[in-house]
């Protein structure tokens, strides 16, 4: 395989080694962490951020090593990269929790069916939706693939996302799934940007099963899974649990499965129905329950009790994907009212293409103000903190505090942290730093 551009390009990243001081900041955005209990912020506490005005920040061998307000900036320069921030804001970067980025062809041929009046189901009932893509997959180079990820990773770093789970499931076998699982290893080693791997082998049932839902999770637990692990190549493991798709019963062995080798599960569930896919995924102590579109009062109910212990075993933590609401034309996650219930909530873009071609954080930002009613603050805690605490993160990144990796967003010049979302579909990020580089 041949990547020597990319190889090259982004060695030259890791070259540059040096202190940087950004002064003058119009604004510094941190969060409030008051809360020893817990590791994400539920409730009011997603408001509580500090914009510091005036300020500046300092990073240190790709930590963040001092900020706070210009009357106590250091004023020694020696070593430092001084970058002047009259204007500009300055927040924690963004962290993507969940998304399918490795894929070959898009399917904008779909997406006009759909405006055609097609709905997804019968697009995927006919062959096409995640079988369209599981087709494509099989014969995709694996170079060619890897080049289009690794695209994909620059743009969304151009919009301020400084780290990406990444999931498989276009493979459907342990020859395709691996294949793509291997692009996301290699990427790990390529990219600036700090990486997860998930399998999601139990994401469509492949025309070799047809009719045999059991026997392919079988399959997926008993011989992908372990293979995978053997060789080192997942983070999570997830699965589609929706009608038509797979079941809670399914999710319940492949978490069985994933327990023997500590493998975390996220899953995607109450997307287009509630089917008892959220009440799997809590039993079964996922990490994250992504997507929740369609959720009666019980369901919220249960993730609500869900979060009632108050033992330090990881919380199960909603995960909207308000792109995906958009794209499809389904409901958003009612984000307003898991927050109001005193809960956590992260957002992701679900990047994929079929149910939300994009990657960019500062549009899912808009769509939480905008159609979830989401503070500007609580949307950035969502894309920032929580989103962490989704992918077991939230010691090391997601805020802007003494220690932590600098991974920052340094805005364009603009009148305040609300204007980001206010400014619906405009890039407004200047800079994107990561590990302060
Ligand atoms: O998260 N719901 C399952 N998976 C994706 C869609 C995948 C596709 O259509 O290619 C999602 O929306
Ligand atoms: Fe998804």
């Amino acid at each position: 395989m041949n990547c020597l551009p990319c190889d090259q390009k982004y060695a030259i990243h890791y070259l540059r080694w040096m202190q940087t001081r950004i002064e003058n900041l119009k604004g510094l955005a941190t969060l409030r962490l008051n809360d020893s209990e817990n590791d994400f912020l539920a409730g009011e506490s997603m408001d509580n951020w500090t914009v510091i005005e005036n300020a500046f920040i300092e990073m240190n061998s790709g930590t963040i090593s001092d900020f706070g307000s210009m009357t106590k900036c250091p004023s020694n320069n020696a070593g430092f990269k001084i970058i002047d921030g009259t204007g500009r804001f300055a927040m924690p970067a963004f962290i993507d929790s969940h998304t399918h980025l490795v894929y070959s062809n898009d399917r904008s041929e779909e997406f006009q069916m759909r405006m055609k009046g097609h709905s997804y189901k019968e697009i995927a009932d006919s062959g096409g939706g995640i079988l369209n893509s599981s087709k494509l997959m099989k014969t995709s180079d694996e170079s060619e693939l890897l080049e289009l990820l690794l695209q994909r990773l620059e743009k969304a770093r151009e919009n301020g996302t400084t780290a990406v789970e990444i999931k498989s499931g276009y493979g459907l076998t342990l020859e395709t799934e691996s294949k793509m699982l291997r692009v996301i290893q290699k990427a790990k080693s390529l990219v600036p940007q700090k990486l997860w791997s998930t399998f999601l082998g139990a994401h469509a049932l492949p025309e070799s099963f047809k009719g045999n839902h059991d026997a392919y999770v079988k399959e997926v637990c008993q011989k992908m899974l372990p293979f995978l692990v053997d060789n080192g190549l997942l983070d999570f493991v997830d699965i589609f649990c929706e009608k038509n798709y797979f079941t809670p019963a399914h999710l319940d062995q492949l978490s069985e499965a994933a327990n023997k080798f500590s493998i975390p599960l996220k899953a995607h569930v109450n997307q287009f129905s509630s089917s008892g896919g959220l009440q799997a995924a809590i039993r079964n102590e996922a990490w994250s329950v992504d997507h929740l579109e369609f959720m009666t009062d019980k369901d919220h109910l249960d993730l609500q009790n869900a979060f009632k212990s108050k033992s330090s075993i990881k919380k199960p933590i909603p995960v909207a994907l308000p792109g995906c609401s958009l794209f499809l034309d389904i409901p958003y996650t009612e984000g307003r009212k898991i927050i109001d219930a005193n809960l956590p909530l992260a957002i992701a873009s679900d990047c994929n293409p079929g149910s939300a071609p994009s990657s960019n954080l500062s549009l899912c930002w808009s769509l939480a103000c905008h159609k979830m009613k989401l503070t500007p603050k609580e949307g950035l805690a969502a894309l920032t903190s929580n989103a962490a605490y989704a992918v077991g993160a939230e010691k090391i990144m997601g805020n802007i505090s003494v220690g932590m990796q600098a991974n920052l967003i340094l805005t364009k010049p603009i009148s305040g942290i609300a204007f980001m979302p206010y400014a619906f579909g405009e890039n407004n990020i200047e800079r994107t730093f990561i590990a302060g580089r």
